[in-house]
């Protein structure tokens, strides 16, 4: 037999043989891309190279790697908050209910400021007990244009401590909260000013106490005076107290500094497909009474984006908080931003918009088991897309049930404020197929301490028999972290270190002591919260100690 027997074909072999190489190419050419490079993901951080004993090594991000510097600014112009509102954007933009530009914005922070110097004396401090709202950011910019120093809670809870320790010489709230605040200043014997945001109720303008109404404080400012002394980058301009787990107080100092290195971290979140601009609309779930969730808003500031919270970030309140959920989410609806685009939320908000759009696809569709397989499919290969055919079958309908407009607008949502169950992941991403960033942030830091990039879709292997929260990425851009109290003798087995998580960089504070004492700058913060790092120098925080 020669060759050629044995390679007879008909045409039907042939064209089996077409069809397979076909489909075989096919399926190359066309295999989705992962949306990151996976080199990138298998070395999230950089690690020096000594490692004291009972301690990490000193961990960076990749990207500003051993020698770099810390970038501190988003933009060489911004040196000090104010800078914040760029005079260049003269197009309005919607900050809650109101519908402002750049120049007006300038003209109420100094008019209130102005008038607020003649009110306080240099060298003052203000306390700021009001929620989230526009007034919150002209008080806070007025204070910071005019160097005087305000105090901000993360939660009423502290307010007789501080009031007591660290008395104020006014305090600017609104009439929902006045008479907790009078009672409390009552019983702490203080004499402060109080300053109102809205209308001045009858039975409190009898009182002896000196106080007066917004529109008092802005007309006293009608002359704008310039600030004697002009804001410079270093100087500390705000104090943050907050709760610890156990209930503890802690006090950190921020300077212009720290907060536009905070807003540097922020903005570094997004790569540049999906950058924040004038067109976007951020919606937070952090309380401006925090350094992160202000932080937040002078990013939309910055970025010229229209801004609201959710009803959650109030903390000053009559009765329970609102439950982090879809409805807390959906709220914001009621203010006349645009539709939103980013979203800051809290763990809690992510798990119950996961399970509301899973619930409903399941619901209406019978094709559901089938479009979950092969959504899970494409992620297990580095790729999500919003636009598939499952997603215009089964899960478009579902989230548009759930979030209405929101969910064709909405293209990135940041995880922060508490950990994230990395069992609600898979789910998270098949059910909203759009980057979500999964962050760490504490009361001390303006910006994340370490974050997740935001097309990093791996599905690591958990490294230990206990369920453990997702991980929450590297470092971030200017950051520095470390663990302490680490098992040297587990550690030189080649295991994960576990330990403290201490940080320091430009956008974390000064801690001051109890006593009001400043700490040593620049020094390593202790967050109380324990942490795995992992060898391609992701950070998994598993919660306090
Ligand atoms: C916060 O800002 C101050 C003043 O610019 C700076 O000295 C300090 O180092 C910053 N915080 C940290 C932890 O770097
Ligand atoms: C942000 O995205 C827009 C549109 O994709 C692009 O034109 C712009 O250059 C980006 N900006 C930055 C700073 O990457
Ligand atoms: C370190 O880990 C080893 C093995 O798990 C354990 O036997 C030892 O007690 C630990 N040492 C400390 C100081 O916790």
């Amino acid at each position: 037999m020669t060759i050629s027997d044995y390679l007879v074909t008909d045409d039907l072999t042939v064209l089996l043989g077409f069809i397979g190489v076909s489909v075989f190419l096919l399926q190359n050419l066309y295999k989705p891309q992962p949306l990151v490079h996976p080199i990138l993901l298998g070395r999230q951080s950089d690690a020096g190279r000594v490692r004291h004993s009972g301690e990490s090594a000193v961990y960076r991000n990749y990207g500003t790697g051993l020698m770099g510097r810390f970038p501190v600014r988003p933009d060489k112009d911004v040196n000090v908050v104010t800078d914040f509102v760029k005079p260049e954007f003269d197009a309005p933009r919607t900050l809650w209910s109101t519908k402002i530009t750049n120049a007006q914005l300038k003209a109420r922070v100094s008019a209130f400021g102005s008038g607020i110097a003649t009110l306080v004396p240099e060298g003052s401090t203000v306390l700021i007990l009001l929620n989230d709202c526009i007034e919150f950011v002209i008080t806070d910019l007025a204070l910071s244009e005019q160097s005087i120093a305000s105090i901000t809670l993360s939660s009423p809870k502290l307010l007789a401590r501080v009031l007591e320790m660290h008395p104020p010489d006014a305090i600017i709230t609104d009439n929902t909260f006045l008479p907790h605040v009078s009672q409390a200043a009552r019983d702490a014997r203080n004499n402060h000013k109080l300053i109102v945001v809205d209308f001045l109720p009858p039975r409190f303008s009898e009182t002896a106490r000196v106080m007066y109404s917004w529109q008092e404080v802005e007309s006293l400012g009608k002359v704008p005076q310039t600030p004697k002394n002009a804001p410079q980058p270093g100087s500390a301009y705000t104090v943050s107290f907050f709760e610890t787990p156990s209930g503890g107080m802690r006090c950190v100092q921020l300077s212009h500094e720290n907060f536009t290195s905070g807003v540097t971290a922020i903005k570094a979140l997004f790569p540049a497909a999906i950058n924040l601009s004038t067109l976007d609309t951020i919606v937070s779930s952090h309380s401006l009474s925090t350094p992160y969730g202000r932080a937040i808003a002078y990013a939309a500031l910055f970025e010229g984006a229209s801004f609201a919270t959710l009803p959650s970030t109030s903390v000053y309140r009559d009765g329970d908080a609102p439950a982090l959920d879809v409805a807390d989410i959906l709220s914001v609806t009621k203010f006349p931003i645009p539709s939103p685009t980013v979203l800051f939320l809290k763990p809690e908000h992510v798990q119950s918009l996961t399970s509301s759009v899973t619930d409903r696809a399941k619901k209406s569709s019978f094709i559901f088991p089938l479009a979950w397989r092969h959504k899970f499919a494409g992620l297990t290969e580095g790729f999500l897309t919003k636009d598939s055919l499952w997603d215009r079958t089964v899960f478009g309908s579902a989230r548009e049930d759930v979030l209405g407009k929101m969910a064709d607008t909405v293209k990135a949502i940041v995880i922060s404020g508490g950990l994230l169950p990395s069992d609600v992941l898979v789910p998270a991403r098949l059910a909203l197929s759009i980057p979500l960033i999964n962050t760490y942030t504490h009361g001390s830091a303006t910006g994340p301490l370490f974050a997740t990039h935001a097309f990093d879709l791996q599905m690591l292997p958990s490294s230990s028999p206990a369920a453990e929260p997702a991980h929450a990425g590297a470092p971030s851009v200017n950051v520095e972290a470390k663990l302490v109290g680490v098992n040297d003798s587990v550690v030189e087995k080649g295991a994960d270190p576990i330990g403290e998580i201490l940080v320091r960089g430009p956008s974390v504070g000064n801690m001051l002591a109890a006593d009001g004492e400043a700490g040593e700058k620049n020094a390593w913060v202790h967050t109380g919260e324990m942490a795995r790092v992992m060898t391609n120098g992701a950070f998994k925080v598993l919660g306090s100690i």
